[in-house]
Parts: C-alpha cells; sequence; structure tokens
C-alpha cells in the first residue's frame, strides 16, 4: 500500500475517568477505538494500530467489528513514544497519515483533504481550526495577556506526512520527542514546512467526560 494509517490509541485516559485506556471506553455501544476505526473503512491504506500492552488481542478484535484489517502494536509511555511504535510497524509506504483514535467521529472528507494535499507535493500536513475561545497567558502570578487569537490554530489529526520525512523528524529528535504532542511540531524542527488544511468541528477529541457525552449524542443522532 502506497499509504499507512497510524491508529494512535494507546493513551491512559485518565481525564475521561472510566477506569479502561480511553481508546475501550465505549460510546453508544462501541469503544472509541471501534468508532475510530469504522471512519477508516473506506480508505485505501493499510492500518496499525496502537494499543497499550496487554491489549493487543481486544484491538484485533475491535479492528475486525470495524471491518478494518490491522496490525496492533503495543505503544509507550508517551504519545510521541505510540507513534514511534506504529511507524516501525508501518513497512514501507510512501505516505503515512497519524491519527489519535480519541477523535472518533472524524468525517472521512477530513481523510481525503489530507491525502489530497500530500498527493499533491506537500510533506507535512495537518488540519487546523481558528480558536474560538479567547486566550489568556497564565502562571502561578495569575493572568496575563490576552494572546490574539485570530493567529492561533487548533492542530488536529490526521497529521500526513512523507513517510521518509516523518522517520527522519522522530530521529532527529531522539529522546527528546517524548516531549512533544504534536508530530508536525517534529517535522518543522528540520525546518521543514508545514501545509494547513481544513479541519472540522466533528474531528474533535474526546478528552473529558463532557466531550463523551458530545460524541454519544452526535453518534445516536447518525443512528437514528
Ligand atoms: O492524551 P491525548 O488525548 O492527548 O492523546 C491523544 C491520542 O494519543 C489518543 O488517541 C491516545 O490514545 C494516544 N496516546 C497514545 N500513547 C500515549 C498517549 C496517548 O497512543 N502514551
Amino acid at each position: 500500500n502506497d499509504t499507512a494509517i497510524i491508529v494512535v490509541a494507546a493513551g491512559s485516559g485518565t481525564r475521561l475517568g472510566r477506569g479502561v485506556p480511553k481508546a475501550f471506553a465505549e460510546l453508544a455501544g462501541a469503544t472509541i477505538l471501534e468508532h475510530a476505526l469504522r471512519g477508516l473503512v473506506a480508505l485505501d491504506a493499510s492500518v496499525v494500530v496502537v494499543v497499550p500492552a496487554g491489549l493487543e488481542a481486544d484491538a484485533s478484535a475491535i479492528a475486525e467489528r470495524a471491518g478494518v484489517v490491522a496490525s496492533v502494536v503495543a505503544g509507550g509511555a508517551e504519545r510521541a513514544d505510540s507513534v514511534a511504535a506504529g511507524l516501525a510497524a508501518a513497512g514501507d509506504a510512501r505516505w503515512v497519515l497519524v491519527h489519535d483514535a480519541a477523535r472518533a467521529l472524524t468525517p472521512a472528507d477530513q481523510f481525503e483533504r489530507v491525502l489530497a494535499a500530500l498527493h499533491e507535493g506537500a510533506g507535512a500536513v495537518v488540519p487546523v481550526l481558528p480558536v474560538v475561545d479567547t486566550i489568556r497567558q497564565a502562571d502561578d502570578a495569575g493572568l496575563g495577556a490576552i494572546v490574539d487569537r485570530s493567529a492561533l490554530r487548533a492542530m488536529q489529526t490526521p497529521q500526513g506526512f512523507d513517510a521518509a520525512l516523518l522517520r527522519r523528524a522522530y530521529e532527529a529528535a531522539g529522546d527528546a520527542r517524548g516531549r512533544s504532542t504534536d508530530d508536525a511540531q517534529l517535522v518543522q524542527a528540520l525546518g521543514e514546512p508545514v501545509l494547513p488544511v481544513a479541519g472540522d468541528e466533528l474531528a474533535f477529541k474526546v478528552t473529558t467526560a463532557a466531550d463523551a457525552e458530545r460524541a454519544t449524542s452526535l453518534l445516536e443522532e447518525e443512528a437514528a
């Protein structure tokens, strides 16, 4: 396959408070991982799912239910460690997409926009949204200045890469990769450009209990 999609699902999900790793928490009758994988069914890509060690067999069963052929590998302590484990299992694909399982409702056309930009020659592509909240600097002393939000963008996934470029970025970052929550940042650190494409509100990351409620009602609406 020309394209590999690494779905990172090895987070602990502490902020969700369900007592299971986040991707294995259920929303509207299926796990977050299953919802995320269902969104990949129509894509012509090989899929690598990265999960907490010990949950590989469960993840394989979930992938099968979602209708996706996937290889499953164990992740690491930080998100970047999990991405690195996925990259090691991604074979020799020309393009790699890295996607958060927690963005379980990401519309298929967001994947298409990222892929289209890669096919047009971009080395790194990130879906972004404008920031709607008013944002301030803050420190222990309290609130500081308001940041001009017109100059801010929120990062989403899937982030798409020329596979060789992403591998180079991970190699160059070495142990420092652990501090990165954003793969495109590592590419940027090489001095390479990162192309923004339009994100989508539906690609929000399920992080808190309130996010889980929102995702559940959207899924129930979809099923009705
Ligand atoms: O923790 P956060 O919500 O930022 O994680 C984003 C995505 O990265 C989630 O899908 C989560 O499962 C994944 N992750 C991972 N390995 C980690 C931490 C997070 O695969 N060690």
